[in-house]
């Protein structure tokens, strides 16, 4: 009898944990940049064949002005003219961690983040998403070239 009990107790607690285990998968989707680039980087490939990343293009987007804002035109606007520096909102005014994840490790390490903000930065910014190609290109500057 107590041996019954015990072994109902024990699964019930197993099926309880493996649950658990389950619903906490998601959000432990954590990557590395690299794994990010590599994803964006085979994304862009597939629209353009033989594409590869560069940061010298990355760089180009980090710091280019363009027209479709007035307070916020560029990355650099909020980030700063090195993604190295801690950067402060342009219309806010709340401080920003550093970009490149050399200075702030967890940068480029939540997929889910990182796609949150490259959506509304860029729109805010250029107007328009950016493309796969272009968050490459801005992910290997991060990670290489700043
Ligand atoms: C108006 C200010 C502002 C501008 C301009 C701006 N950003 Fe940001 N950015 C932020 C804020 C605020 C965050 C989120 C807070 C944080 O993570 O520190 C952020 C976070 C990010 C992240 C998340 C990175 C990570 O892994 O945590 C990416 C990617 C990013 N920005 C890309 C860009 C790009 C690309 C541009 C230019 C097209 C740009 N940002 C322009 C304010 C700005």
């Amino acid at each position: 009898m107590l041996k019954t009990v015990l072994r109902a107790a024990l699964s019930t607690t197993f099926v309880t944990l493996a649950a658990a285990i389950t619903l906490a998968a998601p959000a432990a989707s954590a990557a590395t940049p690299a794994q990010l680039l590599n994803t964006y980087a085979a994304e862009a490939a597939r629209q353009t064949p033989g594409f590869q990343p560069s940061a010298q293009r990355g760089a180009e987007l980090y710091a280019r002005r363009f027209t479709a804002s007035e307070k916020m035109p560029a990355c650099a606007t909020c980030h700063t003219d090195s993604p190295l520096q801690a950067g402060r909102h342009a219309v806010t005014g709340k401080a920003i961690k550093p970009l490149a994840p050399r200075a702030e490790p967890a940068r480029f390490t939540d997929p889910a983040k990182v796609e949150k903000w490259f959506r509304r930065n860029c729109s805010e910014v250029t107007g328009r998403e950016c493309s796969a190609a272009e968050k490459a290109d801005f992910i290997r500057f991060m990670t290489e070239g700043s």
